[in-house]
């Protein structure tokens, strides 16, 4: 089966979150089970990989557009990398500007001219979120008579309903899409504008999404960001899968990143890393004072606000608070505030820094990440492997991979809330605040999580099966 993935971002060239991640790990586990796999992606400004392999010529803005292509290979996938500085020459900005949906719906064109270049047509393309969203769409309207796709199944992961991909439906024309697409059964319509994650809803041979929890969230009204309609509509036709994590990029007995390896047997290097990082952040080192530590972007999605709440109860317990994050500036000036008011206590760093996220991981004791939802997450589960205690909401992917630790049984890999309260989030911390006082019990549950595997081969499997499917279908 050749299958392209096609994706906004993809690590390390670009990343604003977890799907970059998932964009650099997951095509590699699929080549792995046997599978051809093509990555698509943006040549964003900033990206200098790639050799040149030719121009593109794309149908879009009624005329046609041209594209430069370029091409790596990693890891036995084969990545092309599509220039048009017209719409990725943004400065170091993913997203974000008025024009997405033409950028977006740009590169979804070319994705497909792309796969003309390939010998033979792909089996599946696999897109993912609302910018891949209309790739779809072409195949079953604009394509539809074209045979070189005849046999080409689509499936669209959903990392992050959230994100709809609202765009002016008199742009469908500019597009080269169908005008009729505006409404009925198969339109875009979407709370009076166009939105490219309903088409690919509607569009896909199938969906997945990031978690068998979230699977279930999102067909609901509370978690469904009034796409649960739709989704139940595609009930059968969509899987949760499980991320895995990249274990070659986040181990700690393997990190280049940090002050010191370590392993769950011997946690010795962990105390180095706790030293190296709390003497970064220019803090006095007291090494059994815990560390509480979080690395995220600053959303709502992230439960931030009841961290805002308990944050002066945190430092009253006299641990370490150590905060990593970029993103939305009022919770920038919270904890900017927090860290002046308690310098020896408190450390930000506001912005993206992937070795910074290693040391955060390794250095710190626990991992808090109370998110409001959370389609995944990999902050969490990169925690585990790290022996850093996550402090998790039961929501989507935090509740399908961490489980409550029971003291008696010595059972579970972290600690777990249910309800959306910052007491129920303080009870949690302090009781992870007493278990770290001994010694013997924590190190069990640090070594519960630090011994799980999370790795990519059993979700690649998952995929191959949705993949097969599809093509039966
Ligand atoms: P999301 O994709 O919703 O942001 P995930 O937990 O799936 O959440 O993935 C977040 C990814 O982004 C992780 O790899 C994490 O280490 C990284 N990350 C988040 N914020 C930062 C930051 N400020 N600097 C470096 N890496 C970050
Ligand atoms: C999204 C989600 C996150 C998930 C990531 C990768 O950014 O917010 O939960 O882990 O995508 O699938």
């Amino acid at each position: 089966m050749d299958i392209v993935f096609a994706v906004s971002e993809l690590a390390p060239h670009s990343k604003t979150g977890g799907l970059a991640d998932v964009a650099a790990a997951l095509p590699k586990a699929l080549a792995a089970t046997g599978l051809t796999v093509r990555v698509v992606t943006p040549r964003y400004g900033f990206i200098t990989a790639g050799e040149y392999v030719g121009e593109l010529a794309v149908p879009f803005g009624f005329g046609v557009q041209t594209a430069h292509v370029f091409r790596e290979r990693r890891h036995g996938v084969e990545i092309f990398l599509i220039d048009a500085p017209a719409y990725f020459q943004r400065g170091r900005k993913l997203y974000g500007e008025p024009d997405d949906p033409r950028r977006f719906a740009f590169f979804s064109r070319a994705v497909i001219e792309l796969t003309r270049w390939f010998g033979k047509p792909p089996d599946v393309i696999h897109g993912n979120d609302w910018m891949t969203g209309l790739i779809p769409v072409y195949l079953r309207t604009t394509l539809r008579g074209d045979p070189l796709f005849a046999r080409t199944a689509t499936i669209t992961s959903i990392h992050n309903l959230a994100f709809q991909g609202f765009f002016d439906l008199n742009d469908l024309p500019y597009f080269g899409l169908p005008d009729d697409l505006r409404q009925g059964p198969d339109g875009l319509e979407f709370s009076g504008a166009g939105s490219m994650l309903k088409g690919a809803i509607l569009a896909s041979d199938a969906l997945t999404t990031v978690s068998e929890r979230y699977a279930q969230e999102i067909q609901t009204p509370e978690y469904g960001f009034r796409m649960d309609g739709l989704l139940r509509l595609r009930r059968h036709d969509l899987v949760g899968i499980l991320n895995g994590v990249d274990y070659d990029e986040w181990n700690p007995a393997t990190d280049p990143h940090i002050a010191a390896n370590y392993t769950p047997e011997d946690l010795g290097g962990k105390r180095l890393c706790k030293a190296d990082l709390l003497a970064r952040f220019g803090m006095p080192v007291e090494l059994d004072r815990p560390a509480l530590v979080i690395v995220s972007r600053l959303s709502d999605q992230k439960g931030l606000d009841l961290v805002r709440d308990v944050a002066w109860r945190i430092l009253h317990s006299g641990a370490y608070f150590l905060l990593l994050g970029s993103g939305d500036p009022r919770y920038e000036v919270f904890f900017q505030h927090l860290r002046d008011t308690a310098p020896r206590r408190v450390g930000v760093y506001f912005g993206l820094n992937e070795p910074l996220a290693h040391q955060m991981e390794a250095g710190g004791d626990m991992f808090l990440m109370p998110s409001a939802y959370e389609p995944c997450g990999l902050n969490q589960i990169y925690s585990l492997k790290y022996g850093t205690v996550p402090i998790v909401r039961a929501t989507g992917g935090l509740d399908d991979t961490i489980q409550d630790f029971d003291r008696i049984t010595g059972t579970g890999n972290g600690l777990k809330f249910r309800a959306y309260h910052a007491n129920r989030l303080m009870e949690k911390i302090y009781e992870g605040l007493l278990l770290y006082r001994q010694p013997h019990v924590w190190r069990m549950l640090q070594q519960n999580g630090m011994r799980a595997d999370f790795s990519w081969a059993r979700a690649a499997w998952k995929y191959r099966a949705v993949y097969e499917r599809v093509c039966a279908m």
